[in-house]
């Protein structure tokens, strides 16, 4: 009888160790995955802007442009999960670029502000052809 308890314990913890560890590993993807998702998003609309006819809107890029450089800030925080210091770099480098972007004079056209939604699109693919 004590056996059958003391097993039934047994089954119990590890059971509810292994639903711990399966939900730690899947927020370690949530948060980045979500931040991913904002991105995404503010990228196409950024593009969307670039590319609307007749004419780009050069206010609405510039606007969309600083939407999603304004966002980039979130990427090393949600990647800090991964524990992976070439990936915290590639995110610093992704944040240089971003920085550039915003402090640097505002583009004047739209061929300017596609320059740097091109830097900013080619950062991600930087990161996504190493972790993805
Ligand atoms: C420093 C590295 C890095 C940079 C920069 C980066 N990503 Fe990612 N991205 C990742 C990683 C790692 C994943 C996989 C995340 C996970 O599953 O934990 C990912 C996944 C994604 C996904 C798939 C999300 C899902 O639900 O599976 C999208 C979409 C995405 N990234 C878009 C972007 C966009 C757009 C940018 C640029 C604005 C960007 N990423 C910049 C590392 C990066």
């Amino acid at each position: 009888m004590r056996m059958l308890v003391l097993l039934t314990i047994g089954i119990a913890i590890g059971a509810l160790c292994g639903s711990m560890a399966t939900r730690s590993i899947a927020m370690t993807h949530a948060y980045p995955r979500g931040v991913m998702a904002v991105l995404q998003v503010r990228l196409g609309n950024a593009r969307r802007a670039l590319d609307a006819t007749p004419a780009c809107d050069p206010d609405l890029a510039r606007s969309e442009l600083a939407a999603l450089a304004g966002f980039i800030p979130e990427l090393s925080p949600a990647l800090e999960a991964h524990k992976e210091p070439r990936l915290l770099e590639l995110s610093r480098q992704m944040q240089a670029a971003a920085t550039a972007t915003t402090e640097s004079a505002e583009p004047a056209n739209c061929a300017e502000l596609a320059e740097r939604v091109a830097q900013i699109a080619h950062a991600c693919d930087a990161c996504h052809q190493e972790y993805r």
